[in-house]
């Protein structure tokens, strides 16, 4: 796969597809998406399909550009964890994994501590790692958003003993209360999550902050803006993930983007 894409690429658009598309569906999926997001030099396009697909769209990814990510990931290598998968189990043929996501976090009781230990695991892995945090409604009503973001993180950070390469990590900024929803957080207000976030990393590691996506009900109508935004370095999607040419549209719109903030 692509490495130097990654090294290069300034914006990055990452398709969560959950629990979705049968193994046939998703290859064939993954085959319309490598279509759909072709030539588009300056973004890092990841998509990341259930466990079962993966070693299958490994092969449709060769050669493309675009990067295989799982969904979750257990910390330990190997033993009686029925049902687990291990970063050992997925490394050197995979890219990236997700952990944190908030349906982790909320449906299946994931604790702060618990996704830092995926975090180091992944890394230890030499797996690129996305940590998704973000605060549910009623937490930012009571005007606890930084709080919580800062918590999460400060949890994952607990559980490391030397600081990670910034590329070796992204953050994904989904507020709860966004995703699934068709309630995008506002240009504006994902821009203030993600800028506190980016000080609060550098607060702590002083080398600068790796990337942070912004994911929550991003669409092909709604992309271009969030990316107009300075902090917002590209998008982490659900839904929209499912349907190649649009999930092209947001790509695109990343592309745009990335030129746009060259020039500037
Ligand atoms: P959504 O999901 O785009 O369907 O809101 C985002 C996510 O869960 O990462």
């Amino acid at each position: 796969m692509a490495e130097s894409r990654h090294a290069t690429a300034s914006l990055m658009v990452a398709g969560n597809w959950k629990m979705n598309t049968t193994v046939d569906e998703g290859v064939a999926l993954a085959r319309a998406v490598c279509v759909a997001v072709a030539a588009k030099e300056r973004v890092d396009v990841a998509i990341l399909p259930p466990f079962t697909h993966l070693w299958a769209i490994r092969s449709v990814l060769e050669g493309t550009g675009v990067r295989l990510g799982a969904q979750d990931v257990y910390w330990k290598d190997s033993g009686a964890f029925t049902g687990e998968i291990s970063p050992a189990m997925l490394a050197g043929w995979c890219d990236l994994t997700l952990v944190g996501h908030s349906e982790r976090r909320h449906i299946f009781g994931e604790r702060n501590h618990e996704v830092g230990k995926k975090f180091v695991a992944s890394l230890a892995h030499g797996l690129q790692v996305i940590l998704a945090v973000g605060e549910t409604s009623d937490e930012r009503d009571d005007g606890r958003t930084f709080d919580v973001v800062n918590r999460q993180l400060d949890a994952v950070f607990a559980e490391l003993e030397i600081p990670p390469a910034m590329d070796a990590w992204v953050i994904a900024y989904e507020p709860v209360w966004a995703i699934g929803t068709g309630r995008t957080a506002t240009p504006e207000q994902a821009q203030e999550v993600v800028a506190h976030i980016k000080q609060h990393v550098r607060a702590r590691f002083l080398d600068g902050s790796p990337r942070v996506l912004y994911g929550g009900s991003v669409t092909a109508a709604n992309a271009a803006s969030l990316f107009g935004e300075a902090d917002i370095d590209g998008a982490l999607v659900g839904g929209v993930s499912l349907r190649a040419e649009e999930f092209g549209v947001i790509v695109a719109a990343a592309e745009t983007a990335a030129c746009a903030r060259d020039l500037d």
